[in-house]
């Protein structure tokens, strides 16, 4: 993905993302906590989800080594981590692709396809992406 979307969205909202790589590093100056799986973050500018997505995954694999063997507690404890993973953002098309990439990360460690319905149920029982209201 490209780390700017428009001039006008960097002069307007200082909207440029990270690069992966420097996410995974600011990461592992936090590394013991981004691994726990009920640690809990809240990006206050999240954008897409660069690092939510990110923390998000690594609290993943903290749920397939301690839980890998059992799929109601590899599930439960999927859930748990995304219940502790929050972000806030000021721009409606960022908060959309946030809850998607963080959706998609779920569905994919999951193993679970759309027609079960749970992903559509997920954004508002479970993703507290909000908009911060600035005026
Ligand atoms: C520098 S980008 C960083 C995005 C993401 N954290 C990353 O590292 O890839 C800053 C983000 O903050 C958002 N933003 C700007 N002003 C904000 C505000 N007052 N409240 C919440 N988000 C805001 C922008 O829309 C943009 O997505």
């Amino acid at each position: 993905m490209s780390l700017i979307k428009s001039k006008q969205r960097i002069a307007d909202h200082g909207e440029v993302f990270t690069p992966a790589w420097m996410v995974e590093a600011m990461l592992d100056l936090v590394k013991e906590e981004s691994e726990r799986i009920d640690s809990r973050f809240l990006e206050p500018a999240c954008g897409s989800g660069n690092f939510l997505v990110r923390v998000l995954k690594r609290k993943f694999t903290a749920v397939e080594l301690k839980f890998g063997k059992s799929d109601f507690e590899k599930r439960q404890y999927a859930l748990l981590a995304l219940m502790c993973t929050y972000g806030v953002e000021l721009l409606s098309d960022n908060i959309t692709e946030c809850r998607a990439y963080m959706l998609g990360a779920f569905a994919e460690y999951l193993n679970l396809s759309e027609g079960l319905g749970i992903i559509w149920l997920l954004p508002t029982s479970c993703l507290r992406i909000s908009r911060m209201v600035t005026r």
